[in-house]
């Protein structure tokens, strides 16, 4: 499928999805968004990681887009965030490792994509922040959830009150990425994070990640029910006799995901 603002290109298990739109610093409007819902509906069982990222050498994403928003009333505002929401969530759902490589900068529904993605990586030149506060709004597309869940309600409400712009090192600090990485390294070193995982059973792989996306936001014993649940479906899969069989005979496992 031809897309305009997108690239969605897969190279063996590993799909890279590229929002491309430079002139606007790869803007969200909402043929962007639609053009992301229709792509990740088209990764298939070969693909088990997906790489996010920016086209040109500025941006990840500079935010939702502000002339596509600038006019709108409350109720167009509604429908904007909620369809932001879906592709967002629809993203977060996926079964399989979500990887944004922020690669420049990350300002507010990019801030957003990028935890929305399950491992975060950035450039030394990446900026990132919810600068909406500064348009006299808030973030639409989860925003102000995910960074409280990542790091915590007084950074989250630090970042979100002053809209500072920070830098990767200091996104590191905070726990907003996870690593930095020369711009150059950048897609290699999400490339390799995601070639190690491909390695894994990918059943394990998809259950670790469901257990903590849905465990996350419920009590202890809820979430550790969870785990339990998900540990025994594990064991109905090939992929966990292959696994064991395979350390025993001290061999690699040759896992098929069934
Ligand atoms: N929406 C629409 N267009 C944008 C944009 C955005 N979020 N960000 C940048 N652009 C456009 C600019 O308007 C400019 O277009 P023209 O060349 O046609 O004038 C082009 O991209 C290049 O941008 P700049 O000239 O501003 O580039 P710069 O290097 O001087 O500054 C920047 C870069 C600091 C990222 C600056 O562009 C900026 O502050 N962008 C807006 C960031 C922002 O406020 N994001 C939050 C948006 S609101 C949101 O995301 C709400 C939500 O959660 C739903």
């Amino acid at each position: 499928m031809a897309y305009e603002n997108i690239r969605l290109e897969k190279d063996g298990g590993i799909a890279v999805l590229t929002i491309d739109r430079p002139k606007a610093l790869n803007a969200l409007n909402s043929k962007t968004f639609h053009e992301m819902d229709a792509a990740l509906k088209t990764l298939g069982d070969d693909t088990r990681a997906l790489i996010v990222t920016g086209g040109g050498d500025k941006a990840f994403v500079a935010g939702a887009d502000i002339a596509e928003m600038v006019t709108i009333t409350a109720a167009q505002a509604r429908e904007f965030s909620a369809l932001g929401h879906h592709v967002f969530q629809t993203l977060e759902s996926l079964p399989i490792v979500t990887i944004a490589a922020v690669n420049g900068f990350a300002l507010g529904g990019g801030c957003e994509l990028a935890m929305a993605c399950d491992l975060i990586y950035a450039s030394e030149k990446a900026k990132l922040g919810l600068p909406e506060v500064t348009l006299g709004v808030i973030p639409g597309f989860g925003g102000t959830q995910r960074l409280t869940r990542l790091v915590g309600r007084s950074r989250a409400k630090e970042l979100l009150f002053t809209a500072d712009r920070i830098d990767a090192a200091r996104a590191k600090e905070i726990g907003l990425v996870l690593d930095v990485v020369p711009a150059d390294k950048l897609m290699e070193h999400c490339r390799t994070v995601a070639g190690k995982i491909l390695k894994n059973g990918p059943l394990a792989v998809s259950q670790a990640k469901r257990v903590v996306e849905f465990g996350a936001d419920q009590d202890l014993r809820a979430a550790n029910e969870l785990e339990r649940q998900g540990f025994a479906v594990l064991f109905g899969s090939e992929d966990q006799r292959e696994g064991m069989k395979a350390f025993l005979e001290k061999r690699p496992a040759q896992f098929t995901g069934k």
